[in-house]
């Protein structure tokens, strides 16, 4: 079976840079997850002793507490500084931009929308900038009979497929006299989408890698199951099944924006030496 890993995979900018900051913050603890995959999370803590806590008001003056990617809520993290908490900042800058932007607009007095998961820690962060609240959606849908000002403006979940949020900003347009529509995907989600479309299209079996919570990873797979039935979304390579190899010819291989190289590498591995020898 040949096997074949996608033109784009696996680590972001964004994730690669807030692990290096957590590697040069030894000892330091993380405030919530700090990228969507338990298993990368643990190494950090093996090996540079960084520590994770979900309660931001455990932090004590002078102690240290690294900012996940996704970011934190605009309150807590004034409430962390006002505590003389050691703020490291590893919110990637492609969230930081939409928090400023709902901050921006909503000071100029247009009506928010995020086009977004509400339950995601980046959502919740973005939101809270948005200074008098703003409107979650999944799809245009939910914006049916809700009154809006005359004045909107439009943000996306960094890890949104395109055309979904292309559908919600058609919604918008026709209804509002000024909708300002603001590009907040990532390129690096994008590229990845790009290249599990591409792969899948050529495969007859997909393994997309990540964390089982990583919304950008089960985009993948969304994406790619759209093209093979045969696509399966796994954390590592103990969740292979390898029934599922029978008869496939070609294997695609993606993973998630925080998703680990060797956890990448230990799943090609084991299908090679399972299915190939
Ligand atoms: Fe940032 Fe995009 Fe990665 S938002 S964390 S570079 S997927």
């Amino acid at each position: 079976m040949h096997i074949e890993l996608a033109e784009n995979y696996g680590f972001c900018f964004g994730v690669k840079r807030a692990i290096k900051i957590a590697e040069e913050n030894k000892e330091a603890s993380t405030y919530g997850a700090l990228i969507h995959n338990s298993k990368e999370i643990e190494r950090l803590e093996k090996d540079f002793k960084v520590g994770l806590t979900d309660d931001h008001k455990s932090f004590k003056a002078g102690e240290t507490a690294i900012v996940r990617t996704h970011g934190i809520p605009k309150k807590e993290l004034q409430e962390l500084k006002d505590t003389k908490v050691d703020v490291v900042d590893a919110t990637c800058p492609y969230v930081t931009k939409p928090q400023q932007i709902c901050q921006e607009m909503s000071e100029q007095g247009y009506d928010i929308i995020i086009f977004g998961d509400e339950a995601h820690p980046e959502i919740k962060g973005v939101k809270s900038y948005a200074t008098h609240g703003a409107i979650v959606v999944t799809c245009a849908d939910e914006l049916e009979g809700l009154k809006l000002k005359e004045k909107v403006a439009l943000v996306a979940q960094t890890t949104r497929k395109v055309e979904d949020y292309m559908e919600v900003a058609n919604y918008l347009i026709p209804r509002h006299k000024e909708v300002r529509v603001f590009n907040t995907i990532c390129n690096a989600t994008f590229e990845n989408q790009e290249a599990v479309r591409k792969i899948s299209q050529k495969a007859d079996i997909m393994i997309v890698i990540g964390g089982k919570n990583s919304s950008n990873t089960k985009q993948l797979h969304s994406i790619a199951h759209d093209n093979t039935k045969y696509s399966y979304h796994i954390e590592d390579e103990n969740d292979l099944d390898y029934s599922w190899f029978k008869n496939k010819k070609f294997c695609g291989i993606s993973a998630g924006a925080s998703t680990p190289d060797w956890i990448i590498q230990n799943v090609v591995n084991a299908i090679e030496k399972r299915i190939n020898s």
